[in-house]
């Protein structure tokens, strides 16, 4: 029987038919299982099952000769080195399409967020700082309108265009930037620095590899309004935090919602998170019941159609077939 390794206890009902082809071996915690401990569990291994938080490098498929196949639960693949995989062979499944509409609320709950300071005002009530001499006022946290702003989408892959859509509900105006032009009904296409210049709003949604790395740097961010708002819910790498930060505790832009940081779990002493205009969650994008459980399915479908030899049907590097 072929042996895999599957990094976490996953949700949904396909895992467990997995047993039925393969010698599973599962990662029960506590916690995620470390990079030493994936070194160690993987020998041996024809097939991984893993998480996004997982680091597949060259240095480990190295390690691993026999190893053949890989299925991450999750849309981005950018934890692992996919050329490296792609070169031997290795085909690496992915879960695109279940979590398009999650991660676009999850987009949108971080811009009303931000724009409305929703955290902020939590805080302050839940810090007692409600009080006689801290009385409501006309200008008590006042934010940022929602309707009639414009908002830029940086990505209009199926995540970006549900976000336009959730967008056109708020009366708001849409505008994006693609790699490669997308036309999509009720949504403007400009080019990247005209977008951050004119958006009330920016939304990341574009996936993270060596073209987007950094792609939001300190000279695109400068473009910005001041009284913009920036939302991350793709991945850190993408944005220049250290720019942002500088940004953000400088007026040059009003606000940030974020759920993905270059390092993560993001450290506690990481500039962003001293800001009291930053919204940050913990890469949540995808986090429901329903959701996590059909990708988990999706991933397993992946490995079960791996330990039967045939095309994962969600393949982020299908070149490896032909
Ligand atoms: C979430 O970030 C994913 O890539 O699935
Ligand atoms: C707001 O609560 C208002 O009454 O204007």
């Amino acid at each position: 029987m072929p042996k895999i390794l599957v990094t976490h206890q996953l949700p949904g009902e396909r895992i467990h038919q997995l047993p039925d082809h393969c010698d599973m071996n599962v990662w029960m915690g506590p916690g995620l299982l470390p990079a030493s401990g994936l070194r160690d569990e993987l020998v041996g291994c024809d097939g991984l099952l893993c998480l996004l938080t997982d680091r597949i490098d060259e240095a480990l498929l190295d390690a691993n000769p026999s190893l053949r196949f890989i299925a991450s639960m999750s849309v981005g693949v950018d934890h692992i080195d996919l050329a490296a995989a792609t070169a031997r062979g290795i085909p690496v499944g992915n879960t695109p399409g279940v979590l398009v509409e999650t991660t676009a609320d999850a987009s949108f709950a971080l811009l009303l967020a931000a724009a409305r300071r929703l955290v902020e005002a939590d805080r302050f009530v839940r810090g007692g700082h409600w009080r006689s001499e801290n009385a409501w006022s006309p200008e008590f946290f006042t934010g940022k309108d929602v309707a009639g702003a414009t908002l830029g989408i940086v990505g209009l892959g199926e995540v970006g265009q549900a976000v336009a859509r959730r967008a056109a509900g708020f009366g708001m105006k849409v505008i994006a930037w693609n790699r490669s032009p997308r036309e999509v009904p009720g949504v403007e296409a400009v080019e990247l620095d005209e977008l951050m210049a004119q958006s009330d709003f920016v939304s990341i949604n574009v996936a993270l590899g060596e073209e987007t790395r950094n792609l939001i740097d300190a000279r695109r961010l400068g473009l910005m309004k001041r009284d913009a708002v920036l939302v991350n819910t793709a991945r850190g790498g993408i944005v220049d935090e250290v720019a942002l930060a500088d940004a953000l505790s400088h007026d040059r832009l009003a606000a940030a919602g974020l759920d993905v940081f270059e390092r993560e779990p993001v450290p506690e002493d990481h500039p962003l998170l001293s800001l009291p205009n930053v919204v940050a969650t913990p890469h949540i994008g995808s986090a429901t019941l329903s959701t996590r459980a059909k990708m988990a399915d999706m991933a397993a479908q992946n490995m079960l159609a791996a330990l039967s030899g045939k095309q994962m049907p969600n393949c982020a590097n299908p070149e490896v077939y032909s």
